[in-house]
């Protein structure tokens, strides 16, 4: 299926950037769930790009809910939303219609849909695809948390400029990142991120960074040993937000350069629960959650749309050619894409936690 992801709980996002809508359709959804729709306009708005740091084009994600909602409720049948496209501003594109943009889907996607696609601002590679995400997480969340399970991720590093680790008080840690539209624990690396961003766009370019997502409350158990570990699920679907390069767990890449003495996670009794003393392995043993912190990280790549000129190819012409790129664009796209990567671990693990527990578990 290609734009479809899970197995108990699936998604299918559709839709184009300047199309008349892009939308999702969530199937396998728990009955009885309390849709909250000023809470996923919360989220929604976390997304929207906003400010000098963020792409100029106004995005108002008035989402129409069209069905699997009844008197506030989900029905468990599937649950379409839809949201509306607007300040879409094409020509930008019809220009350098056959400019390839550097390290964007124009190429791939020419090689795969054989110029039948929607280029228009990236169609259906275009960023705005993921507010269908975030509004479907939107509506998984609040189910979790009702469980017990908190989800929140950080801007660990923009522009090569990072903020400091979740603490011991994680979970007041991962409540905060929601109040805030630029999300670091250490709200004083805020103004020195925004400063590198928009130095980056007076120049033309663009910068990337590091997302730090903690999931507490996860019960030991969840997961297969191998093809649906949960590091094989998570991956899966934080693999699919445009932009995300790179998925560590843990201690992560590091990890390989430690002895075994420093990354082995000893085990102690906590007042009857089994924990570790250190956390390297990111909450995952052997494809399985052992009861700790998940801790993930996310590579969000340079925004590819450059306000300055890149050598590419005229797909026509075969020429060589300059690229001047007139859309819109984000110069950094990390601050933007947190919620999204929040919004796609909600859904990932109601996949997961509804081959353990049944669909029913989470409305229950
Ligand atoms: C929230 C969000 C906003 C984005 N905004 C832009 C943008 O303004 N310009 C751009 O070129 N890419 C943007 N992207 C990234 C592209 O969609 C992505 O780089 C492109 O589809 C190629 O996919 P890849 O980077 O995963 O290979 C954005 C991604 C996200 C998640």
């Amino acid at each position: 299926m290609k734009n479809v992801f899970g197995n108990n709980v699936s998604i299918t996002v559709f839709g184009e950037s300047h199309g008349p809508a892009i939308g999702v359709v969530i199937d396998g959804l728990a009955p009885g769930l309390t849709v909250d729709t000023d809470y996923i306009n919360k989220l929604l708005t976390l997304r929207r790009p906003s400010g000098a740091i963020s792409t100029p084009r106004q995005e108002q994600d008035e989402f129409v809910i069209e069905s699997g909602v009844f008197n506030g409720r989900t029905t468990g049948t599937p649950l379409c939303i839809l949201i509306p496209n607007e300040d879409t501003r094409s020509k930008d594109y019809s220009a350098t219609r056959n400019l390839l943009r550097p390290s964007h889907a124009d190429y791939t996607a020419e090689c795969k849909y054989h110029g039948y696609q929607d280029y228009r601002g990236g169609g259906h590679f275009s960023g705005r695809i993921t507010a269908a995400l975030v509004a479907a997480g939107g509506i998984v969340m609040p189910a979790l948390n009702k469980k017990g399970i908190k989800i929140g991720t950080h801007i660990k590093r923009c522009a090569g400029i990072s903020d400091i680790d979740f603490s011991d008080a994680i979970n007041a840690e991962i409540e905060s990142l929601y109040e805030k539209d630029f999300a670091v624990l250490d709200d004083a690396v805020k103004e020195k991120m925004t400063e590198a961003i928009l130095t980056a766009k007076k120049d033309g370019n663009s910068v990337g960074g590091v997302l730090e997502t903690a999931v507490t409350g996860l019960d030991s158990g969840l997961g297969e040993p191998m093809f649906d570990s949960v590091e094989s699920v998570l991956s899966h679907a934080l693999f699919s937000i445009p932009a995300i390069k790179g998925v560590e767990f843990g201690a992560g890449f590091a990890i390989a350069d430690m002895t075994g003495k420093e990354a082995n996670d000893e085990f102690c009794n906590n007042n009857g629960k089994i924990c570790t003393v250190t956390n390297n392995a990111g909450g995952i043993n052997g494809g399985i959650t052992n009861g700790m912190p998940v801790i993930f990280r996310c590579a969000v790549r340079p925004t590819p749309t450059l306000g300055t000129q890149q050598n590419t190819v005229n797909i026509e012409t075969g020429e060589n050619t300059v690229l001047q790129s007139k859309g819109r664009h984000d110069p950094c796209i990390v601050h933007r894409a947190r919620i999204v990567v929040d919004c796609v671990t909600a859904l990932a693990l109601c996949d997961i936690l509804a081959g353990r527990y049944g669909t029913d578990w989470l409305g229950e």
